[in-house]
């Protein structure tokens, strides 16, 4: 366990919102026909979620002596709604695990603050992950 390993998973995590992000602005514009339009402000609006979470982990990133990554996570790119909306469900809640899993290395190395904002957002992506579950099961 060494302040090396968290900035490494710090890392991760940020290549992982930006690629969310990136994702999302995908997704919406994907989005066609009169009944798009609440999906696509619900993505619209989780851009701003986790460009937030980006911000924070580069943030962080920096100020432990890292070298933030600017390169988002690579991602598939289905064309069908459903599958669409699976593949963002199924990626929100892996993100629970890293932060959950990160939140407790943070913990062990003694940064508290960071321990519990990992948990935050931990807890963020499961609510996402919740609203995405809803939306699948209406299909
Ligand atoms: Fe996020
Ligand atoms: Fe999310």
């Amino acid at each position: 366990m060494s302040k090396e390993n968290l900035i490494k998973g710090l890392n991760e995590d940020l290549a992982a919102e930006l690629g969310t992000v990136i994702r999302y602005n995908y997704q919406a514009a994907l989005m066609v026909g009169p009944a798009s339009q609440g999906l696509r402000n619900w993505f619209r609006d989780e851009v701003a979620d986790e460009l937030g979470h980006a911000a924070y982990l580069t943030d962080v990133i920096v100020d432990l002596g890292g070298e933030p990554t600017t390169t988002p996570k690579e991602f598939a790119k289905p064309k069908g709604l459903k599958e669409m909306l699976e593949l963002d469900l199924e990626m929100e809640l892996g993100d629970v695990q890293h932060y959950m899993a990160h939140a407790e290395l943070a913990e062990k190395l003694g940064y508290a603050e960071l321990k519990m904002k990992l948990e935050e957002m931990a807890a963020d992506e499961e609510g996402h992950a919740r609203d995405l579950r809803r939306i699948v099961s209406g299909l």
